[in-house]
């Protein structure tokens, strides 16, 4: 890795997924998908452009920024709700991917009953 790719922040990422545990280093200005995929860590996804919330997790260590996480209220995100094809890390995160059904009903289980 040249001097530049090392001057920007890297994170360590350790992500719960069907029952496995995956630790892998993701760059501030790299999504915790793509880095993910780097690192040979299969996660879920699907569009990768913030809409669909195949890739929805539940970070409960740590800070990411996800401008364009159009698929999650705000206020689901501040509870930890991120979907990772558009999350930046912030700091180290801990985090449990495949929360879809999970992010399916905090958002619209009120309307199903
Ligand atoms: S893969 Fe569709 S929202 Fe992330």
């Amino acid at each position: 890795m040249s001097d530049t790719a090392t001057a920007v922040p890297t994170y360590s990422i350790c992500a719960e997924f069907e029952g496995k545990t995956y630790r892998f280093r993701c760059r501030a200005d790299q999504t915790v998908l793509d880095a993910a995929d780097s690192a040979d860590v299969p996660l879920p996804s699907s569009c990768c452009t913030g809409v669909c919330t195949t890739c929805s997790a539940v970070i409960s260590l740590g800070k990411v920024e996800q401008p364009d996480a159009m698929g999650v209220k705000v206020d689901l995100q501040e509870q930890g709700y991120a979907l990772l094809c558009v999350s930046y890390p912030r700091t180290d995160l801990m985090l449990k991917a495949g929360q879809e059904d999970s992010l399916y009903d905090a958002q619209f289980g009120q309307y199903q009953k």
